[in-house]
């Protein structure tokens, strides 16, 4: 038993929780003993290695584990480590007419279910309010909602009760229409109204493809570092993911050939490849159609954020240079309107629309009809050209605003990629590593990522952080940079005594006179 494997549990902390590291563990192993995920007999990690990877003292993950041995929830054997009890304690809380509860209050959860859960949270949340540097929100407070409220009140005050039944399973035609007709003059494609199916966002549309074009243990290129959430969809349908490098030019479509050469599916984002923020090259996209059309492989693009630019033309989607109906485009409002508006929109091959219908008719219906007719109304308008003309404009006065003060306050420990387009940057870190920034800047409110969370290589990935300048204004983000500066000098601190203990060094360079 010793030799066995230590169990996977799916813990996580939260410095800014209300409760202590040391209750938040015993809650998640616990939880996870309850919920069956952790079974009788099983090694639980030994405390040293759990402290290591949730970023906590041992002390922390000591105490957890004694008040799990002392409560019968797990027992320690000398030498050996500490295991999960056979039987458990007796919760009062819980009398059950049918006699003592069971271990398991219910059945385990799928394979796939586990695989679902322990997929990494892709944003580095504080809750509340927007902060810098929040990854994935626009600007919400210059979101018309006045004029959006107008759009609203209208429709609910003239809906009849034929409004109120199911509509159509592709969704509304007005706004299938207004999309194909914005797509098609703004990312440089073609297709028809009857082409696109709405969904309650990108994910959603995600997890309908996956669903519906991946058989359990098909290869699926994905790139490394990519977008997790594309990663939970991919795990959902049981594919087996294949990471496939991306370089200076988007993804290597070689290195994928070799890996996988016949992989069923790929996961992209070429206009602004997440997190890096770099297009696809026109080569490159050309030799990925050129190998997916070999492969018969079907390529799904996730165009989550191209409206935005800065100084540079629009690049063509990749939908665009496809003959053969293989790509599949991936269109979100999440980014150009508002997350919780959960709308995004699928283009499929013409042939295929009657199946990816039929398909969502057997899990879903379509996203509400009020969101949908009110957006149609807000396109038909041109409220949306507008909104968008406006963002791109409180962008790029919020990226000079982030870059600016990065230069400023933390020059010599932040290098900014160049940024051409998007709502993140990448920033390279010098003499300090990214994990003891992030976790000195969550204790300074702020919420920033580092890039190798994004990867299935993480040791090998550059040492930098991936921050958002969207949902802020310019001030801000100078206060953020000003808050990362501190949190940098005191990781810097940390890494250079190595053992927590500040030192007087500081990596940033102040300005003179502040
Ligand atoms: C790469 C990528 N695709 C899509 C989305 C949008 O997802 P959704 O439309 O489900 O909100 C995001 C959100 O941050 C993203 O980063």
């Amino acid at each position: 038993m010793s030799r066995s494997r230590a169990t996977e549990l799916l813990i996580r902390v939260d410095l800014r929780a209300r409760s202590t590291l040391q209750q938040q563990i015993y809650d998640g192993v616990r939880r996870a003993i309850l919920d069956g995920v952790a079974l009788p007999g099983a090694k639980l990690r030994s405390s040293r290695e759990l402290a290591r990877e949730l970023g906590v003292s041992r002390t922390t993950t000591l105490l957890a584990y004694d008040q799990l041995i002392a409560e019968g929830y797990a027992s320690a054997r000398q030498g050996s480590g500490t295991f999960i009890s056979h039987e458990l304690p007796n919760d009062p809380s819980q009398t059950s007419p049918i006699g003592r509860p069971s271990r398991n209050r219910h059945p385990s959860l799928s394979r796939r279910g586990l695989a679902l859960a322990a997929v990494p949270c892709t944003t580095q949340r504080v809750g509340g309010p927007p902060r810098a540097f929040r990854l994935g929100t626009p600007a919400l407070e210059l979101f018309p909602m006045r004029l959006w409220t107008r759009l609203v009140n209208r429709r609910v005050q003239s809906a009849t009760l034929r409004d109120l039944d199911y509509g159509s399973f592709a969704g509304l035609d007005v706004l299938r229409e207004a999309i194909a007709d914005h797509v098609q003059s703004a990312r440089g494609t073609h297709c028809h109204a009857d082409q696109v199916v709405i969904v309650a966002g990108s994910k959603p549309g995600l997890d309908l493809i996956c669903r519906l074009l991946l058989d359990s243990g098909d290869h699926a290129w994905m790139e490394d570092p990519g977008f997790l959430g594309a990663r939970a969809s991919l795990l959902a349908a049981g594919a087996r993911i294949v990471p496939v490098p991306v370089d200076q030019e988007g993804l290597d479509v070689a290195a994928g050939v070799r890996r996988a050469p016949h992989a069923r599916l790929v996961y992209v984002t070429p206009s602004h490849q997440f997190p890096l923020g770099i297009p696809m090259s026109l080569p490159r996209r050309l030799e990925l159609l050129k190998w997916a059309r070999g492969a018969r492989a079907w390529i799904v693009e996730d165009d989550y954020d191209s409206e935005f630019r800065f100084g540079t033309h629009a690049v063509q989607c990749l939908h665009g240079l496809d003959p053969d109906g293989r790509v599949i485009y991936l269109g979100s409002f999440s980014k150009t309107l508002f997350p919780a508006l959960r709308l995004g929109f699928l283009i499929v091959p013409a042939n295929l629309r009657e199946t990816f219908v039929a398909a969502r008719r057997g899990i879903d219906h379509h996203p509400p009809t009020l969101d949908q007719v009110v957006l149609a109304d807000f396109m038909a308008g041109g409220h949306f050209e507008r909104h968008l003309r406006r963002m791109r404009a409180a962008y790029r006065e919020r990226l000079e605003a982030m870059t600016t003060a990065a230069d400023r306050f933390c020059r010599g420990a932040v290098t900014i990629r160049p940024v051409r387009a998007g709502l993140h940057v990448v920033a390279d870190l010098h003499g300090v590593e990214a994990s003891t920034v992030c976790r000195e800047a969550a204790l300074r409110e702020l919420e920033v990522m580092p890039l190798s969370a994004y990867g299935a290589r993480r040791r090998t990935y550059a040492n930098a952080l991936v921050l958002g300048f969207a949902s802020l204004p310019p001030d801000g983000l100078i206060d953020g940079m000003k808050r990362l500066a501190a949190a940098i000098d005191a990781a810097t601190g940390v890494n250079a005594s190595g053992r927590g203990r500040r030192t007087r060094r500081s990596a940033v360079q102040y300005p003179a006179h502040e």
